[in-house]
């Protein structure tokens, strides 16, 4: 039996910056039908990884917690990419998601960013990459992990982060 499973992506980040970074390096493997759901809890850093990957899509950079209107549009400004920006923390679920015909904007169009992923992932209908940040303090912990199949992509962010020389552990 073979194992095709992809080992996450670990690093430190000790700053706020360092994470926007890594939203930025991260945004530069993403193209229109991607999605990432992004977890942790509140105040992990999700829409702070948000603001770095509107940014390396070329989104004005006013990237704010979508939390009372569930979708931010981002129309690109640079890479030709849309970028849209969910926070599905008030949602029950993806039933709630689908009723609501959020999943609309999962037909490819641009890159999807869902804050609270998981609680929607049912909802979801391609291989997500996931990120999950944890920790307390400055201090995060943030693991992204692609889809099965997809090693050259964590191959491509892992030299882009070596490069930047990005002083995560
Ligand atoms: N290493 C870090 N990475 C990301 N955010 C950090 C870090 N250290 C401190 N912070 C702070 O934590 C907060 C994260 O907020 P936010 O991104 O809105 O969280 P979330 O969207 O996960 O609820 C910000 O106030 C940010 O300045
Ligand atoms: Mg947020």
């Amino acid at each position: 039996m073979t194992d095709d499973s992809i080992l996450p992506i670990e690093l430190i980040s000790a700053t706020p910056e360092s994470t926007e970074r890594l939203g930025k390096l991260l945004a530069a493997e993403l193209r229109p039908g991607d999605i990432v759901l992004l977890d942790g809890d509140l105040g992990a850093g999700k829409t702070v990884m948000t603001r770095g990957i509107a940014y390396g899509l070329g989104a004005k950079p006013n990237v704010v917690s979508p939390t009372y209107t569930l979708v931010i549009e981002h129309p690109s400004t640079g890479t030709g990419i849309d970028l849209f920006h969910f926070d599905v923390y008030r949602l029950s679920g993806a039933e709630e998601f689908l009723h609501s015909g959020l999943d609309e904007y999962f037909d490819g169009r641009g890159v999807c960013v869902v804050e609270w992923g998981e609680k929607i992932s049912e909802a979801v209908p391609i291989d997500p990459i996931r990120v999950l940040i944890t920790g307390t303090g400055s201090q995060r912990k943030i693991l992204i992990s692609f889809p099965v199949g997809q090693s050259a992509r964590k191959d491509r962010l892992v030299k882009r982060i070596l490069e930047n020389d990005m002083n995560f552990k």
